[in-house]
């Protein structure tokens, strides 16, 4: 892109923008940016969807929002000054003419040459036709600023969908405007996962085979099915979690370093990880649903679909051969907590008498991705006056005590910046995406075919089913409960 290029004005467009992830998402990470003066300028931001609202009511819809989501404080005069250049224009964009029409708004509203972002908040039933416009229209033409496309989850409900949905983008866009979402990559701790790792050099040279014994990866929620069964009941949490967030954190923690930090090293190296991941087998996963599933609003009645999984996945590389990444996900369980912990070996001779023969306690970093965000380090330390016992200590960084306790910035302030910066390492590449689904699909597929409508249950408040725990402990491992101090409400 040269530079006359990006200093033309910006048009956001986002389709879908009467809906949820606009007002709760989309406009308070945008507004939150304009405050602190990180939004490039000039831009426009166009709504557009079927509801018809004018520009000022529109402007009071997502007011409301930003007043209820935002996690700053609402400031009126800012809000009127970044408001002024939000517009809407409603119409269905899944017909070819009110796309047309829509394209004329634009060009009257941009006078002149533009960039464009489109957002693509929509059900993904809508993505294709959208699309399909978007190149009839010739909107996706770059020969008077560049235009890109953000498409969120779910990309695809299996392998094929997913590979049928990248051919249809790819007739009417190249894979560079292409921003595929997965909020987790824009969390914070998300990314610091790579500076914790690259940008120091003492952990490193124990990342591997040598000294981990085995990765633990949990995002666990305490929040059920609530209102979405109509997307849930068909998605499970093999789709919603595993698929994209899960997959992704795990490549953040096996990859190797890349030669850069640019988007394409970056993400070719995360897809020679998810490529290396052996295929899933019948016994490497426990598939679980909370007890009251079933009679949720909008649950089919017989309903098989996960609510709850954990796997045990293997890296195939020389880095990490043999060594076992469990992976669990779940609704409706006791605490909230996105994490991942990664337990070391014994020391290879134990020259402290002890009353057994055990190893001590392994040492385990614990690196906290929500909510309460940061990393410890948990070691043995002698118990002062005693010959020879120990115990547990912890080292720990909270992010609230060592940046200033100002809330950590929103996923999608950080996607949405970089959408419209132009830079994509944050976001899925189409080969990228495709392996994840290569992965889960064989597991997904299994599991639709069985005919045994039993599925073990779990009780809402737990961890999961005690299959989930028998399965960990076959291989003579506990999950780490004492990560907990990552959860919500426990105590620095
Ligand atoms: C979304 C899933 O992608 O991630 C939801 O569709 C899930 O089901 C959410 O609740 C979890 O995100 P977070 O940021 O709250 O961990």
């Amino acid at each position: 892109m040269n530079s006359a290029e990006s200093a033309r004005p910006i048009t956001l467009v986002i389709f879908g923008a009467s809906g949820d992830l606009t007002e709760r998402k989309l406009i308070p990470a945008l507004f939150s940016l304009y405050r602190r003066q990180r939004l490039p300028q000039p831009l426009q931001i166009v709504g557009s969807a079927r509801r018809s609202y004018t520009h000022e009511e529109f402007r009071a819809h997502l007011r409301q929002g930003v007043q209820e989501y935002a996690t700053e404080r609402f400031d009126a005069a800012a809000w009127d000054a970044f408001s002024a250049n939000i517009w809407y224009h409603a119409g269905d964009s899944s017909r070819a003419e009110d796309m047309i029409a829509l394209d004329a708004f634009l060009t009257g509203l941009e006078k002149g040459a533009a960039n464009r972002l489109y957002y693509l908040a929509v059900a993904p039933t809508l993505y294709v036709p959208i699309v399909e416009n978007l190149g009839r229209a010739d909107m996706a033409r770059e020969d008077d600023g560049w235009r890109r496309l953000i498409v969120e989850k779910p990309f695809g409900h299996d392998l094929a969908s997913a590979h049928a949905l990248n051919d249809m983008l790819h007739q009417v866009f190249a894979e560079h405007q292409v921003y595929r979402i997965d909020h987790y990559l824009g969390k914070e701790t998300a990314q610091n996962i790579l500076f914790f790792r690259f940008a120091n050099t003492i952990f490193e040279p124990v990342w591997n085979r040598n000294y981990v014994d085995h990765v633990q990866i949990t995002v666990a929620e305490t929040v059920d099915v609530g209102h979405r069964a109509g997307y849930y009941d068909q998605a499970g949490v093999l789709r919603d979690m595993f698929q994209n967030h899960l997959l992704q954190l795990l490549a953040l923690i096996a990859m190797e370093p890349p030669y850069s930090f640019d988007a394409d090293a970056l993400r070719n190296e995360k897809v020679k990880v998810l490529n290396s991941i052996r295929p899933i087998g019948p016994h490497d996963a426990v598939l679980a649903q909370y007890r009251g599933y079933r009679e949720a609003q909008g649950v089919a009645p017989a309903s098989r679909t996960p609510t709850f999984a954990a796997l045990k996945l293997y890296v195939d590389n020389w880095r990490w051969q043999g060594v076992p990444f469990y992976l669990r996900s779940g609704k409706a369980l006791a605490h909230k907590t996105s994490e991942v912990v990664v337990e070391f070996k014994c020391p290879p001779q134990v020259m402290f008498e002890r009353a057994t023969d055990e190893c001590f306690p392994p040492n385990v970093l614990s690196l906290c991705i929500q909510p309460d965000e940061g990393i410890h380090l948990q070691f043995e330390a002698k118990v002062p006056g005693s010959q020879r016992d120990t115990r547990s200590v912890n080292m720990e960084f909270h992010y609230r005590s060592s940046f200033g306790g100002a809330p950590l910035p929103d996923a999608y302030e950080r996607l949405l910046l970089d959408a419209l910066l132009g830079d994509a390492s944050l976001f899925t590449r189409s080969d990228e995406i495709e392996a994840a689904w290569r992965l889960i699909d064989p597991l997904l597929r299994r599991w639709e075919a069985e005919e045994d409508p039993h599925i073990p249950l779990y009780e809402p408040g737990t961890m999961g089913p005690v299959e989930s725990d028998e399965f960990i402990a076959r291989d003579g491992r506990l999950w780490r409960q004492e990560c907990n101090h990552c959860a919500e409400g426990a105590s620095e």
